[in-house]
């Protein structure tokens, strides 16, 4: 007898099934989160790292610390919610962002700049890109305007819509932190130890309010004694710029003999009892120490670890494709 033989009908619906379906997944394949691009950026802005590092450059040379401002500007952005811009939103009404978390209220800074750059950033390459990019690609600069290493920043991030107070105030370290509680936080990040003693070489440059190390000077864990890791005159030096009562404000560069410049001293002051704060002095003991004394000595080593390890940092959690937003104002969302 006759096989079977279709209607027409049947055989037109199976088709638009077919051809349904396969629009399905080019959608999903093209809405999926897309990986971050060195040229992310080369058609629809072309001059945007010339307007970064020009903005940067005056800056840096208007006043040396904004490296740092920037620099730090970044990693407590990367922290929260992944490289995102969260730390720029302002608190507005009926929303609260990050900059009243512990770690950030009257220390970050560098809010200016950015605005500066995305500014002229949006005057040839209107709501293109992102504050977030923005920021990774000011940071690197500022490191590279103090003479230390450069590396390629991949692009694509895009800005958050949402801002997180408790994970400011819960996921960045504390300048009081053990080795085994700053490596757990790394770790909360998926960075390693060496990714940890590495980023944390970003204190050769910029300052910290005496109010972040006092109790080093004057009562290390309630003994009334300096901490007895610390070199005598180092701790006599500090001692001056930050008095037992008041000055909480008054600086201390991070980095006491290279202040500005971004080399492995950091490393070699650590090796004297000279960090700043617990959280330096701490890297040289235990498991990291032998991290420490390299870099003190090899530089070219600890550059391409950091670079490496700040190429991590900054891919934390991007917002990619259609997540998130590219906001007009840095400080607000659209
Ligand atoms: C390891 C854990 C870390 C702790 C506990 C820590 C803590 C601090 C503290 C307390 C200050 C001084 C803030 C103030 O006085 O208001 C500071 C400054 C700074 N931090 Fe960290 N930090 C850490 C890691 C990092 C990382 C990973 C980076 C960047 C990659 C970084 C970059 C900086 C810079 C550049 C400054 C100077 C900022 C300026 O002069 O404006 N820090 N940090």
């Amino acid at each position: 007898m006759t096989g079977f033989n279709p209607p027409m009908q049947l055989i037109i619906f199976l088709s638009l099934l077919l051809m349904a379906s396969t629009t399905t997944t080019i959608t999903t394949a093209t809405a999926a989160p897309q990986q971050l691009s060195a040229t992310f950026y080369d058609k629809t802005c072309p001059g945007l790292q010339n307007v970064v590092r020009s903005v940067m450059s005056q800056a840096v040379q208007k006043e040396p610390r904004m490296a740092a401002s920037i620099l730090r500007l970044f990693f407590h952005d990367c922290f929260v919610q992944g490289c995102d811009a969260s730390i720029l939103l302002d608190d507005v009404s009926g929303f609260q962002g990050e900059k009243s978390a512990g770690p950030n209220a009257n220390s970050v800074r560098g809010f200016d700049v950015i605005d500066k750059i995305k500014a002229q950033v949006e005057a040839t390459c209107k709501g293109v890109v992102s504050c977030a990019d923005i920021l990774a690609l000011a940071a690197r600069d500022g490191v590279a305007l103090q003479k230390g290493p450069s590396w390629p920043v991949l692009l694509g991030r895009r800005d958050s819509q949402t801002a997180s107070l408790s994970s400011a105030n819960s996921n960045i370290p504390s300048p009081t932190s053990t080795l085994s509680q700053l490596t757990a936080k790394f770790q909360a990040q998926g960075l390693s130890a060496r990714d940890m003693v590495a980023l944390s070489g970003a204190h050769t440059i910029g300052q910290a309010r005496c109010t972040t190390f006092k109790q080093r000077l004057y009562n290390q864990s309630g003994t009334g004694q300096a901490d007895p890791t610390m070199n005598t005159a180092f701790v006599a030096q500090l001692k001056g710029r930050c008095p037992s009562n008041g000055g909480d404000n008054n600086l201390s560069p991070l980095d006491v003999l290279s202040p500005t410049k971004f080399d492995k001293q950091y490393f070699a002051n650590l090796q004297n009892g000279k960090g700043l704060l617990t959280s330096d002095q701490v890297l040289f003991s235990s498991s990291t120490q032998s991290l420490v004394s390299t870099w003190s000595s090899d530089q070219p080593t600890f550059f391409s670890a950091f670079t490496s390890a700040i190429t991590k940092m900054g891919n934390l959690n991007p917002l990619t494709g259609s997540s998130g937003e590219i906001r007009a104002n840095c400080r607000l969302r659209n």
